[in-house]
């Protein structure tokens, strides 16, 4: 089969790791007999130095024509350190997934077992963790009216949610408890916020259809604390789009680095595969940067493709990779491996692999 793949390096280490996911679906494509065709478009800060625009209208149109859309990562702290900036690189793909519809933000978090020691969480806490995070990517107070008086002394970000935004993530993540440990934690604020009661409602109505599935709730304070406390009581958990954005990052620590954490973005017609780090400015070009979060998000978009063996293949080289410490430095730190080393194991793996299995 032939794929066409829409391919957003961006800022930062972005082009260093996705040049990595991209040798991954070379092999993959080479043993599978799949051709993956790769169309490189331009967002954030670069596309910014470039065109003036953090999102150019040919990368939403090569986006809605494609297959799968790879993401590197965008920011550059020359827009960071100035927060008065009108055009933003996150403007980027913020607009990018509202254009496409990516309202579903899919986020596993594992501790892998060769890996216990590097969380700084206690071993016996975490050991045996497998969360998926679902976070709704379109809606809430990243996309509500915003304002900023003309004194410059106010401003305003408004929360909004509709029962529909609201049902259409929590079937996925239903759906996903139904496939998994069949527990489903909605984190919310329904202590405070109106949106959080709607949640609250809204899911607690549609648990009556997935009567397998063990729904509970957690306000998001205290959903903070438990996540480090006692990791091993989750399964899978919906909340709205901020509450995801933190609880995400809170969660990588449990895996002992961001760099392991990879994101799926599902919408109706498209969907986009991100690791969860950011552009990581002081890596830039060095060669150091982790890879395994964007070779973990080519595992999903070829799951998403309905590639499931090839998926788990390249999951299974990311197990090996980890066992055999072919891993950078921000999880080896005594004798780290480059960017672009630890994507040629796993390529080579993948080639070897299936080697060995066909004979
Ligand atoms: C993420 C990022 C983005 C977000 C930024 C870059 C806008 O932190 O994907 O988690 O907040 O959603
Ligand atoms: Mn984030």
């Amino acid at each position: 089969m032939k794929y066409t793949i829409a391919v957003i390096s961006g800022d930062g280490i972005g082009p260093e790791v996705t040049e990595q996911s991209k040798k991954v679906l070379r092999a993959v494509g080479n043993i599978f007999d799949h051709t993956f065709l790769f169309k490189e478009a331009l967002m954030g800060a670069c596309a910014i130095d470039k065109t003036g625009n953090p999102l150019p209208k040919e990368t939403i149109e090569l986006c809605k024509t494609s297959d799968a859309i790879l993401f590197g990562a965008i920011g550059d702290p020359k827009y960071d350190n100035n927060p008065a900036a009108k055009v933003r690189p996150e403007q980027g793909l913020l607009q990018l997934r509202k254009e496409l519809g990516l309202f579903c933000n899919v986020r596993p978090v594992k501790a892998y077992d060769t890996l216990l020691h590097n969380s700084p969480l206690k071993k016996d806490r975490i050991e045996g963790t497998d969360i998926t995070i679902y976070r709704e990517l379109t809606g809430g107070i990243y996309f509500g009216l915003k304002e900023l008086s003309d004194d410059g002394k106010h401003a305003f970000d408004g929360c909004s949610y509709t029962i529909e935004e609201i049902e259409r993530i929590a079937h996925l993540a239903f759906q996903s408890a139904q496939k998994r440990r069949k527990k489903l934690t909605l984190v919310d604020k329904a202590n405070v916020l109106e949106t959080s009661r709607l949640w609250r409602k809204t899911v607690t109505a549609m648990a009556v259809t997935y009567p397998d599935v063990e729904l509970d709730f957690l306000y998001v304070d205290n959903a903070a604390m438990k996540l480090i406390l006692n990791p091993k009581d989750f399964d899978v958990i919906l909340t709205e789009n901020l509450f995801g954005d933190i609880l995400s990052d809170e969660a990588s620590v449990i895996g002992g680095s961001i760099g392991l954490l990879a994101s799926a973005s599902l919408g109706k017609e498209n969907a986009l595969f991100e690791p969860i780090h950011g552009s990581f400015p002081q890596a830039k070009g060095k060669d150091i940067a982790n890879p395994l979060a964007s070779i973990l998000s080519t595992a999903l978009l070829l799951r998403h493709l309905g590639l499931n063996e090839e998926a788990e293949v390249v999951e299974k080289a990311v197990q090996k990779s980890l066992e055999l410490g072919i891993t950078t430095e921000d999880i080896n730190t005594k004798n780290p491996f480059s960017t672009s080393k630890v994507g040629d194991f796993i390529a080579d793996y993948i080639y070897n692999q299936e080697d060995s299995d066909l004979n």
